[in-house]
């Protein structure tokens, strides 16, 4: 029989997971011919809570699901496994920013960083989603030298599959008929979702949209989209986040189409002028279970400009979590 892949989620009782769970159990990240095991990792007083996860996720009486391990010690639910999905952290709620949550969550992130580090594979994929993401990730990173730097990643797919959304609302199109979407920078309100790239059926989309909607409306409404959600639900988005995590995964895993490329954002190789190893949304192509980030694309001044503003926010943040990042 295929040996399990085994993937480790943390804050497996909250409001993400719930979405998502079920999903990965079914087979979405590693497709419809691999058994999976999921260890779920949260705090002691929500062990309760998670126990009533792996009843449902029993019931689902799934076939790819091969054992479910539930913990609140990260050393067992880090150890081997082939994918962290780190989840686990406090959301924002109306009014604030993502980067508010810096001083709470980066310290998961360090403290998890170190686990890892001891008992992770250091080939494992290691997918960031509790906020700030981009900063949390590059805590994790300073912190697991041990771990490959380019599995270390966070989401930016929310983002891009919300551009993908507002674009064929705009444009009359189906999602499938978009490609070459790009989300650069910080998941955060500085991000830049930009269809200088996209097509439309073969046919540039920037030559099917006014150039003032993509600049007054399209970036905008991406960028603060996720307020918009918290402020019409009371609550942080979690089926599209589940659903953002599990096409990272998915894409990562199995490959991005030909002629088309995906959102990610990861440990930065130079390229746009963005510093080395900060985690940054570039577009990739993915191969063979390895990403490269497309590097060669004009970028107008205006984009440029933006994109150099994500990267100074980043900076910001990386400069105020110092006392983090010694591993
Ligand atoms: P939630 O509060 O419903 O669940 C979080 C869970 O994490 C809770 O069950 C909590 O007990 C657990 N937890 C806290 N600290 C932990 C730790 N040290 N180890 C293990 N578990 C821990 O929140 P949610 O709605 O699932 O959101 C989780 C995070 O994801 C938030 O930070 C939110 O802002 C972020 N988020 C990111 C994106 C993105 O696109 N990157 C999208 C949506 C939400
Ligand atoms: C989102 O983009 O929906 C998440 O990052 C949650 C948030 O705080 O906006």
């Amino acid at each position: 029989m295929t040996q399990p892949k085994r993937i480790a989620i943390t804050g497996a009782a909250g409001q993400i997971c719930y979405s998502m769970l079920f999903r990965i159990a079914a087979g979405e990240i590693y497709g419809p011919d691999q058994p999976v095991s999921l260890h779920l990792l949260e705090i002691t007083p929500a062990l309760g809570l998670l126990e009533a996860v792996k009843m449902e996720l029993d019931d689902c009486a799934f076939p790819l699901l091969n054992d479910v391990v539930c913990t609140d010690d990260p050393k067992v639910a880090l150890n081997k496994v082939d994918a962290v999905l780190f989840v686990g952290a406090k959301p924002r709620g109306p009014g604030m920013e993502r980067s508010d949550l810096i001083t709470d969550n980066g310290k998961i992130f360090s403290s998890l960083g170190k686990v890892l580090n001891e008992v992770g594979n250091p080939d494992c994929r290691v997918c960031v989603v509790g906020n700030p993401a981009n900063t949390n990730a590059f805590i994790l990173k300073a912190n697991a030298p041990n771990i490959n730097p380019r599995n270390i990643t966070a989401l930016t797919r929310l983002d891009h599959n919300r551009a993908l959304s507002q674009l064929a609302a705009k444009a009359g199109a189906r999602i499938g008929d978009i490609q070459k979407m790009v989300i650069w920078g910080n998941h955060s309100t500085t991000q830049v979702p930009d269809i200088s790239y996209a097509s439309i059926n073969g046919k540039a989309a920037s030559d099917m949209v006014d150039q003032s909607w993509a600049r007054d409306e399209f970036i905008p409404t991406v960028a603060k989209r996720g307020a918009a959600v918290i402020e019409a639900r009371g609550s942080s988005s979690a089926a599209s986040a589940a659903n953002g995590v599990i096409d990272h995964m998915a894409s990562w895993i199995q490959g991005t189409p030909d002629g088309d490329w995906v959102s990610m954002a990861v440990p930065s190789d130079g390229s746009y002028g963005i510093d080395e190893g900060l985690i940054y949304s570039f577009p990739v192509e993915i191969k063979n279970g390895d990403y490269t980030i497309i590097s060669d694309l004009d970028v107008s001044d205006f984009i440029k400009e933006k994109m150099m503003a994500s990267q100074q926010e980043l900076r910001d943040e990386r400069d105020t979590v110092a006392a983090l990042l010694s591993s």
